[in-house]
């Protein structure tokens, strides 16, 4: 699955977002350590604080999938209309079940970029015994 194709997959899953309140349509597609892609969408809700990101939808798809043995090995995030790396909170998310070196790729002046998850979240949260 290259940079492009995963872009386009988290394309298509943004349509299914459901965003009635900030119209923002969100996709979110990853790849995991098994080689399965999973997807996801944001779900706001009328309390809004509810909302739910696409990326920790797809997050959570793996998990019931694959069981505490799911890892990330790459990760899109597509907004229709607008442009922006995953936020701090799914960042974290993303942390538990990734490697420092794992690719998140999102769109930026039209054009795929990818950063590590430690340069969009250095010295993320852990339980790091002293
Ligand atoms: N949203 C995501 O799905 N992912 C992010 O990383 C940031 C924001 C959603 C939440 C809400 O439904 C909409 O985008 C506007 O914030």
């Amino acid at each position: 699955m290259n940079d492009v194709d995963l872009i386009h997959l988290a394309t298509d899953v943004a349509g299914k977002g459901y965003a009635p309140y900030s119209k923002v349509l969100v996709g979110c597609s990853l790849v995991s350590a098994t080689g399965a892609i999973y997807s996801g969408c944001n779900v706001e809700n009328a309390s809004y604080g509810l909302t739910i990101c696409a990326e920790r939808n797809a997050i959570f798809a793996g998990v019931a999938a694959e069981g505490s043995a799911f890892r990330i090995v790459q990760l899109a995030v597509v907004a229709r209309g607008l442009e922006f790396p995953p936020c701090g909170a799914c960042r974290q998310v993303i942390a538990e079940f990734a490697d420092g070196d794992v690719p998140v790729r999102f769109i930026r002046d039209g054009a795929v970029v990818t950063m590590r998850l430690c340069e969009l979240l250095p010295a993320s949260f852990a339980f790091t015994a002293q």
